[in-house]
């Protein structure tokens, strides 16, 4: 049941600040300022290092958790894709905790590097929407999502479900390891808490961005940059473009442009920056500032700060509401789904059912 939307990935995107709510009250109870973990939980306090690995949608998301738990808990992070992980057989440290991200619970790659890490990591978690899953019910603790069934092969609300828990994850790894004063994790549990509103804001971007997407549509190539935490965002909105428009869609951290991307850039190939107004704004800012002087179209999406201050010369924009720099990719998530989503529509390809790919890829 689409409930009167063309598409279940349009559902699915409408649907982000109702279930993101549900995934927040599950983890952090009413008038408290704690993080509540399902079964016995876990005590982040003598964990040396943690192992994330996924596949697709779901390793960006643990591309996003390095930055969370590095910055916030203080946890040496490594990130890997399932099928690298499995056959290269890293060595696990005493004291790594092994953390498997997965919408389906199902997907090949993902469960075998999990039973590769079996009797080898200290405790097995994972994060997963199918709480009857062979991930989740072969990982010591399974920390649910509670998105709901998605069925639109591109992912959208387990995306930012997986997002949303694996921050709160990284606020009691904080919290455990005395790394975040009381007042700073309220901070961040506040900002959480006003997240699904600001989920609504950012969904009446829908109109500027089929604006946007139907110029898009007419690219052969498209590049998306960001630094810091919108740099796996970047990389999430090129995989939605490339797999539902078939569009060729690269992404690459800001700062890495000058090191060889910059060579593509000319009148037909358009950028989408992704720089709300933080701490790396200005940064990015010169960066896109290099893709213009090369007759680069920029898409900038930014808040209404950030655009005041660099819509000079630029080809499209989209204003985000201003958001918590460390909630950001999860806000940020929505115009890169919509744009993804217009511009298969302007093409016409099918966005249920993309060619070639499967909802669960359960064969390696
Ligand atoms: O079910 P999983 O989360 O393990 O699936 C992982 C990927 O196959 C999945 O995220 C894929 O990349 C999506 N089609 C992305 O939209």
């Amino acid at each position: 049941d689409k409930a009167g939307h063309k598409h279940f990935m349009a559902k699915e995107i409408a649907e982000q600040p109702a279930v993101l709510s549900d995934a927040i009250r599950h983890y952090l109870p009413a008038n408290e300022d704690s993080v509540r973990l399902p079964g016995e939980g876990i005590d982040f306090a003598g964990v040396q290092r943690l192992t994330l690995v996924a596949c697709g949608t779901a390793y960006y998301a643990c591309l996003t958790a390095k930055y969370w738990f590095e910055q916030l808990a203080r946890i040496p992070v490594e990130v890997d894709i399932a099928s690298e992980f499995r056959y290269r057989e890293p060595p696990l440290p005493a004291g790594t905790v092994a953390l498997f991200v997965s919408q389906s619970g199902e997907t090949a790659d993902t469960l075998a590097a999990l039973r590769y890490c079996k009797g080898k990591a200290d405790r097995i978690l994972s994060v997963i929407n199918v709480p009857e899953s062979s991930i989740a019910r072969e990982s010591d603790l399974a920390l649910p999502i509670h998105a709901g069934v998605e069925i639109g092969v591109a992912s959208t609300k387990a995306f930012t479900c997986q997002l949303t828990v694996l921050l709160i994850l990284a606020l009691k790894a904080a919290a455990d390891r005395g790394e975040m004063t009381p007042e700073a994790l309220a901070d961040h549990v506040a900002a959480l808490r006003g997240l699904p509103h600001l989920l609504n804001a950012a969904l009446e971007c829908d109109g500027a961005v089929r604006g946007a997407a139907q110029r898009l549509s007419a690219a052969r190539d498209v590049l998306f940059l960001g630094r810091g935490l919108m740099y796996p965002l970047a990389l999430e909105g090129a995989l939605k473009l490339k797999e539902i428009s078939y569009i060729h869609a690269e992404a690459y951290a800001a700062g890495e442009l000058k090191h060889g991307p910059i060579a593509l850039i000319d009148s037909e190939m358009p950028v989408v920056v992704m720089a709300p107004k933080d701490a790396l704004f200005d940064k990015t800012i010169s960066n896109m500032q290099e893709v213009m002087a090369r007759e680069g179209k920029v898409l900038l999406i930014s808040d209404a700060a950030g655009l005041a201050e660099a819509q000079e010369g630029i080809w499209m924009s989209i204003t985000m509401p201003r958001v918590h720099p460390a909630i950001a990719p999860i806000l940020y998530a929505v115009p890169a789904q919509l744009l993804a989503y217009h511009t298969a529509i302007a093409k016409g390809t099918d966005v249920d059912q993309p060619r070639n790919l499967a909802k669960s890829v359960t064969v390696e």
